[in-house]
């Protein structure tokens, strides 16, 4: 199920504020990316209208007490910078399928995918300082930063068999946790709470974010290309050791060199993603997720109640059967 799908859990006029805050969103963000002329402006709105699930705006509006354009600005920025680290993502992990459609990098080149990343990062700062408030810049651009950051240590990390379950998460919180975390927090400080419920929803956003990232590197093995819209085993191809693929080496050493020999062997990588999928690796991760979904939901005990957090807390549980 898509993470909007939520709504359906709540009244009429509760799910109308959030859905219509959804639909302001996504106007916005259609307005930012047709404002580019040609080609690039192409690349930009075949990505948008890909879809998506449109996950990270969400938790924004959900951590926010009103859907006013400040908190609008901020759900919009959030998913360009989501948008912008996908597009190049896919260059540097090679990827062909996005979204269930060939990447901007496939269909235009690397080149284009740059500049259409660089375009909507740009994009996404020039919408959240339009709320005049410097500290929530600060506070996404570090975080932008970060991401950037955790793709060179993914990078660097590659065929390297040695990465342990800290390295792994640490790259997760920079990748990913640190954006779901600042989704939260940018939510409630630009609707108004204070401080500590504002830090109080960045470690929900922070939790849930490694739960989705170790998930989302468990259905690399295990998804259905026609419901992740991504294609499978590209973590594999690419060498990055993910969370099932370092316990899998705990339990089967004898897997590590078979990594680097099949890298170019389909056929080859068939037998290491079954082996893997034999030696209980992916129940092991799958735990490890639960564990971070369910103290995400304990933290929220911490955040300010109301509808929203009942969602929150919702959404956190739909998570883990993502693409049921
Ligand atoms: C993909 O995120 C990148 C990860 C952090 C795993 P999503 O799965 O939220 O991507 P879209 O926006 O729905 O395509
Ligand atoms: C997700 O990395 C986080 C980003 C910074 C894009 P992944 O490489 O795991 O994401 P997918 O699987 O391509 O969506
Ligand atoms: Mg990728
Ligand atoms: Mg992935």
């Amino acid at each position: 199920m898509k993470p909007a799908d939520i709504l359906s859990w709540r009244s009429a006029a509760q799910r109308h504020r959030v859905a219509a805050g959804l639909a302001a969103v996504e106007e916005r963000l259609q307005r930012t990316v047709s404002a580019l002329p040609g080609r690039l402006g192409e690349a930009a709105g075949s990505t948008l209208a890909a879809g998506g699930k449109r996950l990270r705006p969400l938790l924004v509006l959900l951590s926010a007490r009103h859907t006013r354009p400040p908190v609008l600005r901020a759900a919009s920025a959030v998913e360009l910078v989501h948008m912008a680290t996908l597009v190049h993502d896919d260059v540097l992990d090679q990827a062909d399928l996005r979204r269930g459609l060939p990447t901007v990098a496939r269909s235009y080149g690397d080149q284009m995918a740059v500049s259409t990343g660089n375009f909507l990062l740009a994009q996404a700062f020039a919408e959240l300082s339009d709320t005049g408030d410097a500290g929530a810049v600060a506070d996404l651009s570090e975080v932008a930063w970060g991401l950037s950051e955790g793709e060179r240590l993914q990078a660097a990390d590659a065929f390297r068999l040695t990465v342990t379950v800290d390295d792994y998460l640490q790259r997760c919180r920079l990748k990913t946790a640190d954006l779901f975390a600042v989704a939260c927090r940018l939510g409630a400080r630009l609707s108004g709470l204070g401080d500590e419920n504002v830090a109080a929803l960045g470690a929900f956003g922070d939790s849930l974010g490694l739960s989705f990232q170790i998930l989302d590197d468990i259905l690399d093995l295990t998804g259905d290309e026609a419901v992740t819209g991504k294609r499978r085993g590209t973590d594999l191809r690419d060498g990055t050791v993910t969370l099932p693929i370092v316990l899998a080496l705990e339990a089967r050493p004898e897997i590590g060199p078979r990594l680097v020999t099949c890298r170019d062997n389909e056929t080859c990588l068939e037998g290491v993603v079954e082996d893997v999928l034999a030696c209980g690796s992916i129940e092991g991760a799958r735990t490890i997720a639960l564990d971070f979904m369910n103290k995400a939901r304990a933290l929220l005990g911490a955040c300010p109640g109301g509808f929203e957090r009942e969602l929150l807390d919702k959404l956190a549980g739909s998570m883990v059967d993502r693409y049921n």
